[in-house]
Formats: C-alpha cells, sequence, structure tokens
C-alpha cells in the first residue's frame, strides 16, 4: 500500500511558496557543510540549532545525527530505488533523498507524506527544480517497497547495515574481533546519553533547581559529581550557556579525575583546547592558588575557545600559551610537576558524538597521527621533572595511536616507567594501560597511559 496517498503534493504545483521546516533546512545545511568542508556536528549543530525554536533544534538533532548514523546504508537504498549509482547525483538531491529517507525507513513520528513534501520542498529551495519529480519517485517508492539489498559477506552486511566503512570494520576485527566490533559498531549509532558536571560556577541551588526542570537525572556511574540526563531542555541549555553546568562524556572526565593535581604541583595541558579537561582539573583545585597552570594549543582560534570556556566556567589562574608542541614549547626542561598530553588523535572513540568521523578518515591517518602523537610525547616529556607524571590520553581506539605510541616513547626514555592509572579496574588493560569503550562502557573511548620520571 502507498502509504503516502493523496497528501502528497504534485512537485509541479505550489514552486512558489515553497514553505521547508527550519529544522530541516538546518539539518540539510549542517549535512552539506559536512559533506563539502569536513566541518564536524559537535560544532556546527550549536551553531544552527542557536536559532531554531525547542521543537526545531530536537527534530533538527535528530535528522543530522540519524543521517550520519545511517548514511551508508541510506545510499545503498537510494541506489537500489533509483536503480543509479549515487556519484551521479547533484549534492543536494542526494541530501534530500537522505533526510527523506531516514524520516520513512527510520523514524516513526513523522508521516511519509510529510517527509516526501519536506524533501521535494528541499530540492527546490536549493534551486533544482528539474530534480523535485525524482525525488519525489524515489521517497513514494521507498514508502511502498519492500527494500532487498544484497551483501557480499558478513562484514559488507555489518559495514553497510551499521553504515560503518568496510575498511574500519576490518581494522576493528583485527584489533578487536568479530564480536566486539559488532558491538562497537552498534554502539557507536546510539544516541550517547547527556552527561553533565557541576562547575565552579555552580552553587548548592544549581542542583535543586536541575532537579525541578521535568527531567529525569541519575548520578553518572564512573565519576564523581557527574549526572546523567537523557535529553536536554531549554533549562539545562540555558544552565550550560551560563557555565553552571558543563557537558563532558565520563571517558573525558575520567582522565580529570585520575590526574588528581595536588594544590602545591606546577600543571600544564599539552594540547588543551576547548578546554574540557583544563576546566575539569582546574576546578578541583582551590582558588587562589599561585602554582602554576598552563593550557596551550596549537591554533589561535581553538585558544580563543579554551578561554572563552575557562572564563565561562570560572576557571583561575591559568596561562594561555600558544605553541606548536611538535616542535618546540617555551618552557625550561623540569618545569612541571604534572603533564597531561590529551593528544590530537583520529577521534575514532568518539564517533557516537561526532558520527562523520567514520567518512573522514582514511587508512593512511593512523600512522601519520601516530608519528605526530610521538613527536608531541617526546617533547612534552622535557618538561617533566624527577618523579613527576606524565599522563598520554586520546580519545582514539587505534592501537598504532595508543599502545603503539607509548611502547615507542618508553623504547627511547629509559628514564620513563610505567604506573597503573588509578581507576577502577575494569579500565586496566593487561599492558597496564587504561581504556574504556563505547560498547562496554556505554562511555566514549578512551586510552589513558600514565608514567613517571625516574
Ligand atoms: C584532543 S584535542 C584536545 C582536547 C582537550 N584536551 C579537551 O579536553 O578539551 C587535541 C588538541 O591538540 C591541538 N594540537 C594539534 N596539534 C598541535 C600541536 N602541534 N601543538 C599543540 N597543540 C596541538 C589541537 O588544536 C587540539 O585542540
Amino acid at each position: 500500500m502507498d502509504k503516502t496517498n493523496s497528501k502528497i503534493q504534485n512537485p509541479k504545483s505550489k514552486i512558489q511558496n515553497r514553505n521547508v521546516s527550519p529544522a530541516r533546512i538546518a539539518a540539510f545545511e549542517i549535512l552539506k557543510k559536512i559533506e563539502t568542508e569536513n566541518s564536524f556536528t559537535s560544532v556546527l549543530l550549536p551553531i544552527y540549532e542557536a536559532d531554531l525554536q525547542t521543537k526545531d533544534r530536537a527534530l533538527c538533532h535528530e535528522l543530522s545525527l540519524g543521517v550520519l548514523r545511517n548514511q551508508i546504508y541510506l545510499d545503498k537504498v537510494i541506489e537500489f530505488l533509483s536503480g543509479k549509482k549515487n556519484e551521479k547525483l547533484d549534492l543536494a538531491v542526494l541530501l534530500s533523498l537522505r533526510i527523506g529517507l531516514f524520516q520513512i525507513l527510520l523514524l516513526d513520528k513523522i508521516p511519509a507524506h510529510a517527509a516526501i513534501n519536506e524533501s521535494v520542498n528541499l530540492v527546490y529551495r536549493a534551486k533544482k527544480r528539474s530534480a523535485g519529480n525524482f525525488v519525489n519517485a524515489i521517497l513514494r517508492r521507498a514508502t511502498r517497497e519492500k527494500i532487498e539489498l544484497e551483501f557480499a559477506d558478513e562484514i559488507d552486511e555489518i559495514s553497510i547495515k551499521t553504515s560503518h566503512p568496510r575498511w574500519l570494520c576490518e581494522k576493528w576485527i583485527e584489533q578487536f574481533g568479530l564480536e566486539e566490533m559488532g558491538k562497537l559498531v552498534a554502539a557507536n549509532n546510539k544516541s550517547p546519553g547527556l552527561i553533565f558536571r557541576l562547575t565552579k560556577k555552580s552553587d548548592e541551588n544549581t542542583f535543586a533547581a536541575l532537579s525541578k526542570i521535568g527531567l529525569e537525572i541519575s548520578e553518572a556511574e564512573f565519576v564523581n559529581d557527574a549526572w546523567k540526563v537523557s535529553k536536554s531542555n531549554e533549562v539545562l541549555r540555558l544552565f550550560a550557556e551560563s557555565g553552571k553546568i558543563y557537558f563532558q562524556d565520563e571517558a573525558s572526565q575520567l582522565v580529570g579525575q585520575m590526574l588528581n593535581l595536588q594544590e602545591n604541583e606546577s600543571f600544564i595541558d599539552v594540547c588543551a583546547a576547548p578546554g574540557s579537561k583544563t576546566t575539569f582539573i582546574n576546578s578541583k583545585r582551590h582558588t587562589g592558588n599561585t602554582k602554576l597552570f598552563v593550557a596551550g594549543d596549537f591554533y589561535e582560534h581553538r585558544i580563543r575557545s579554551l578561554r572563552e570556556n575557562c572564563i565561562r566556567l570560572d576557571a583561575q589562574n591559568i596561562e594561555f600559551v600558544r605553541y606548536d608542541a611538535e616542535k618546540s614549547m617555551p618552557f625550561a626542561d623540569a618545569s612541571f610537576d604534572v603533564i597531561l598530553l590529551d593528544a590530537p588523535c583520529s577521534g575514532t572513540g568518539t564517533i557516537r558524538h561526532n558520527p562523520e568521523i567514520r567518512y573522514f578518515l582514511k587508512p593512511s591517518d593512523f600512522i601519520e597521527l601516530s608519528e605526530k602523537q610521538l613527536n608531541i610525547l617526546k617533547n612534552a616529556s622535557k618538561l617533566l621533572v624527577k618523579g613527576g607524571r606524565l599522563i598520554y590520553s586520546t580519545c582514539s581506539l587505534e592501537r598504532e595511536e595508543n599502545e603503539s605510541v607509548v611502547e615507542n616513547f618508553l623504547r627511547g626514555a629509559t628514564n620513563f616507567r610505567k604506573v597503573l592509572p588509578n581507576v577502577s579496574e575494569r579500565f586496566l588493560t593487561a599492558e597496564n594501560f587504561a581504556r574504556t569503550f563505547p560498547g562496554r562502557d556505554g562511555t566514549d573511548g578512551f586510552f589513558i597511559a600514565v608514567f613517571e620520571k625516574v
């Protein structure tokens, strides 16, 4: 049966005056920027959603992330229904089809006729009038035809059904085995719950106020003073905007919690922007502390965000420094008691939050990144005092960026020894590092290694 029935407009009618909902326009523009500029959803969503009403904001979020989490599958369905390779499709047409199909096949709350009309309107809005009939026809077929995709083998099926590039699935099978890879790709496509922590700006009224905003809030599982909430609302958003709370995944907070900086210790966060860990670590210090606390980064614009975040969260007594940590940092050797190197990485542990990462990466990236990580680690290690501790972390799941980097480092740095990370036993690996996994822990995937200079 044709679910769409007569409510679907003829795309030639009402060519003028075609209104598309603000949520779908925003999702379309976000997805276009991701395709054309390799931008990240975590950056784009707050920008586009700032101008939307609460209801539109939720739909924009669902459409943008939902399409990205299912993109390979949706593209296969488009090819199945159109009988054409998608490379031949104009980007605006492809995006309109992805958005429409996602609503028809994977969301159950939007009537098919609305999804179809809005996608047709999106192509008109993109000035691709001639494609209106095509989009209309494909989406209508999706409502009445059985989608029967063919798969070359089991990995191909997992790759398509979970929309992870095949090479990445194969890489993860090699690292973790087929079963764990299956859990990982499934977890990557689940919407991660929101975790927030209180900040220096929160007071005794903050949590009391939060408990009255009509959302179910429960304690986070692995870190102290953090809370889990299934979704956001306007009050929560305003609290975050004013710096009274800060959204941060548990695995990221775990790095700050484990670091446990003491009052009398000098500290540098080598790759600090945008400051999630800097502000966490700073919030555990009492104000008025005079010991050196440095937060540095390579990019001017990222240092700006870092500063803004520190101001917003009332993180104090921080020296901000710009440098290229791969080359050198403007400090004498042995300047710091504690060093955090939260290294630039592929981010494969954060695909739940940034689903597009899987499409940006290519196999050669990991080796390039590991060279950069090792260079920064070697440079940072010079700044540590004897007896001091150096923490290396990434939000990558890849061995090349984690165990391989630190093992390589230790081979050349005989005055450093591995220390067991101070985390719950469940996170410890056989090699005495710490790891979190989206599939196992319901957190982002982080790696943590701790060293002491002897
Ligand atoms: C994983 S992010 C850090 C996230 C941060 N620690 C937090 O918790 O918010 C890595 C950072 O390394 C910075 N970076 C990349 N190359 C760098 C370099 N050569 N020197 C210094 N920082 C660099 C990036 O700009 C980025 O901000």
